[in-house]
């Protein structure tokens, strides 16, 4: 393939259409180089001579489209991301929480959880919670549309900015929660106990539904439109438990969207 010829407007076009059936992802020919630089690795490995060549085979090959999932999604995230939601979590949800729900088991959905850390972060805060609050139990259900980066969470093994955010960010529970790896560090097998993975399309209704008493629904909105971001929303809807709680992404607000979520604080929505 000459590399230098790039994706032509119509292919432009088509990919985009195909990025949206298959993900729901709402791209704009914006995204042309995006689209180049992530597709380009995957188009030379099959030795295909064009960006249309490798359109039209995941069209006709079904076992190619979890590989073209996994390379038009953005999978950026970090332990403890966002730290004013993790002080909320520590210091205001998990303790109300447990005030009024002794005995039961809390229940977490991480619903876009790519590489885990956002799960683990949790699983972290919530084995403290459980040092100093016996009975307590919880159970993380963590789900991605990209089979790849579900591999990768299941896995639990990080290196580069992940491990530096967490080296600095929370030292002491490096030592508790991590060991080294080849190339960084790797969870300890007690961090996934209480963790399920399962991959899952946010825009269809999770089966077996279940009542999720916190959902972090970070940073995936920003890549829908307005019509799909609703959908996502009254699809997670139908998870949650009375008077649960949502978090979404720093530059993600749902207030403009006409849903049965009710504004606390700015990422923080409480269902009713
Ligand atoms: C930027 S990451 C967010 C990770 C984490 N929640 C955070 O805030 O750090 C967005 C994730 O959403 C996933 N995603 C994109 N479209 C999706 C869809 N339709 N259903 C489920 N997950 C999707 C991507 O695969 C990616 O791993």
């Amino acid at each position: 393939m000459t590399m230098d010829a790039g994706i032509t407007p119509a292919t432009l076009s088509a990919l985009i259409a195909l990025v949206r059936k298959h993900t729901g992802i709402a791209m704009t020919e914006r995204k042309s180089v995006l689209l180049e630089r992530r597709l380009r690795p995957r188009v030379q490995a099959l030795k295909l001579n064009s960006y249309q060549a490798y359109l039209d085979m995941v069209e006709q090959d079904r076992a190619e489209i979890p590989h073209f999932i996994d390379l038009v999604t953005t999978n950026d995230t970090l332990f403890f991301r966002t730290p004013q939601v993790w002080d909320y979590v520590e210091q205001e949800f998990l303790p109300q929480w447990w005030r009024e729900h002794p005995g039961k088991r809390l229940k977490v959905w991480s619903a876009a959880a790519s590489s885990g850390e956002e799960l683990y972060s949790m699983a972290m805060l919530c084995e403290e919670f459980q040092a100093a609050h016996p009975g307590f139990s919880y159970q993380i259900h963590a789900t991605d549309i990209s089979r790849q980066i579900l591999a990768l969470a299941r896995d639990g093994q990080y290196t580069g900015r992940s491990v530096e955010r967490i080296q600095s960010s929370h030292p002491d529970w490096v030592k508790k929660y991590f060991r080294p790896s080849a190339n960084g560090l790797r969870v300890v097998d007690a961090l996934k106990n209480n963790v399920e993975l399962a991959q899952h399309n946010l825009l269809t209704p999770l089966k077996p539904a279940k009542q999720f008493d916190l959902v972090f629904l970070r940073n995936v909105l920003i890549y829908f439109d307005q019509e799909q971001q609703q959908t996502i929303l009254q699809q997670a809807r139908l998870s949650m438990a009375a008077h649960s709680v949502m978090i979404v992404g720093e530059s993600e607000s749902i207030s403009g969207l006409n849903t049965a979520y009710q504004f606390d604080r700015p990422m923080i929505y409480r269902m009713e």
